[in-house]
């Protein structure tokens, strides 16, 4: 299973060529692919298989016009532009599903009443988002993530329950490269990494 690898179309697909877009042609985004895209990332690692991200995929007129208030001015074009824009929640129950997710333990109270349960919420959800980054980048998609709105409007907009929090947003579709910004320089494997 592992004694393969990605071609280098797949590489750049994913990493080398993607960009983080702005601007979006008019080209719609299938919903069955929101369901692949969601299906591929739930199979990335968590902390004890805890999968706390939780997505709603925004794409109703109605619904995009209750996230307008909640968005930072620099991200209301792009955002109410795009096809979908993904809203990316963590559950702060998330250790509820665990006799469910991590069946062999009981990991459940691991979490639950535990001040490092929401920073373990806010980790794992982050890295099912950058999964799912990838996976809709695999399937042919492009995004633009964005922290740049009101986290909490946007609860009181989408989960008034409680049932979530958001902490990224994320605009789906098909970019326009006209809209893209120099892609930026990244840090040399020295700055960032070494060995021990
Ligand atoms: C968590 C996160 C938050 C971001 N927030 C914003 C934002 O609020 N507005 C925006 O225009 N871009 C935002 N970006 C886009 C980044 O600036 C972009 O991903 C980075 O510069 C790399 O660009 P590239 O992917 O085109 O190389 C965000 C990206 C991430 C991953």
């Amino acid at each position: 299973m592992s004694s393969t690898s990605l071609d280098a179309a797949a590489l750049d697909l994913l990493f080398l060529e993607a960009r983080s877009h702005n601007g979006w042609k008019p080209q719609p985004v299938d919903e069955a692919l929101l369901r692949r895209a969601v299906d591929l990332a739930k199979m990335g690692p968590t902390a004890a298989n805890s999968s706390p991200l939780r997505v709603v995929f925004v794409t109703s007129a109605a619904a995009k016009e209750k996230l307008r208030p909640c968005l930072s001015p620099g991200n209301v074009e792009k955002t109410m532009t795009a096809p979908v824009t993904a809203i990316l929640a963590f559950d702060p129950a998330f250790y509820d599903r665990l006799p469910k997710l991590f069946p062999h333990a009981d990991a459940r109270s691991w979490f639950a009443g535990q001040p490092h349960a929401e920073p373990a919420a806010r980790m794992n959800a982050a890295l099912q988002a950058g999964y799912l980054l990838l996976a809709l980048r695999g399937l042919g998609l492009d995004t633009g993530p964005m922290s740049g709105f009101d986290a909490g409007a946007c609860d009181a907009a989408f989960f008034a329950d409680g049932s979530a929090r958001s902490f990224m947003l994320t605009n789906i579709g098909h970019g326009d490269p006209a809209k893209l910004f120099p892609r930026s320089p990244r840090l040399d494997f020295e700055e960032m990494a070494s060995f021990a």
